[in-house]
């Protein structure tokens, strides 16, 4: 996969996935902004990237906010004259039984999952639409597609996702611009090979429930992610496609 010349904005990138999809497409060309919460991560992430001869800006930018994510989408046009690929990778829910839940804490993960999703979306799709081109990548979850226990309201924000890509997808489909979503099972991102780490029989237990019998690991995730964003798929959109070892299979 080649994403020489490509503009390419990716949302949490300061570690897990993000950050590996990050490297990853820099290392096939892209041109990448390095967007995060956290300004250190970006600011390392884009180092790494510059540092291998590749091309990046750290964008600091907290999805929840509207405002920030229009300056991220401007910084990278700034730097790089157009955003080819937006991927909205930032995401995150706090475990706990729903009954045990109070209302407040479900905005976290709903105003990082789905509305930063859509801040993202509502950020670059002018843009997009204007240049008639365009890829936007919405990572999910297969706690969308099939719910997960203790994470009842990140399972709601994701499943939100899936219904608002299809529904964008249709919207900007006549301009040139495809929305998909890849959702994730378990990918042992550095945060879950800690937890891993900490408790030994955690991660044993959790395979017994994958067919292949083991967790992902972040190069696949990312693999998937790019090949949504590269050449070879040009008449797919408004689609959902899991990274999963066969954990969910959805019609
Ligand atoms: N890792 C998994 O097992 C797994 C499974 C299913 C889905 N996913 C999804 O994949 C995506 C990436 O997950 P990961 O595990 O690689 O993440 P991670 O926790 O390893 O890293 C997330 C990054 O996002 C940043 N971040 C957190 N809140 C933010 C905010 N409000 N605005 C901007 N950045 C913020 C963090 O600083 C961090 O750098 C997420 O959408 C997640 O829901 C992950």
């Amino acid at each position: 996969m080649d994403f020489s010349g490509k503009s390419i904005v990716i949302t949490g990138a300061g570690a897990g996935v993000g950050r590996r999809t990050a490297l990853e497409m820099a290392a096939r060309g892209g041109m990448l902004t390095v967007s995060d919460i956290d300004a250190s991560k970006a600011e390392g992430v884009a180092g790494e990237i510059s540092g291998a001869g590749g091309r990046a800006i750290a964008a600091k930018a907290d999805v929840r906010e509207y405002g920030e994510m229009e300056a991220m989408i401007g910084a990278a046009i700034a730097e790089f004259g157009q955003v080819d690929v937006l991927i909205n990778n930032a995401g995150t829910g706090i475990p706990k039984p729903f009954i045990m839940t109070d209302p407040q804490e479900w905005n976290f993960d709903i105003g990082i999952c789905l509305f930063g999703v859509m801040n993202g979306c509502r950020a670059v799709l002018p843009h997009m639409v204007e240049r008639n081109a365009g890829r936007i990548v919405n990572i999910c979850s297969d706690a969308g597609r099939v719910g997960e226990p203790t994470l009842a309201a990140y399972s709601a924000a994701k499943a939100g996702v899936v219904g608002f890509t299809k529904a964008i997808a249709k919207e900007v489909a006549r301009n040139n611009v495809l929305v998909n979503c890849v959702c994730f099972s378990t990918i042992r991102t550095e945060l879950m090979a800690s937890l891993f780490q900490m408790n030994a029989e955690m991660e044993p237990k959790m395979v017994k429930r994958y067919p292949m019998r083991r967790i992902g690991e972040m190069e696949e995730a990312a693999n998937t992610v790019m090949l949504m964003c590269s050449e070879y798929v040009t008449f797919v959109t408004g689609q959902v496609l899991s990274c999963n070892g066969g954990y969910a299979m959805v019609d």
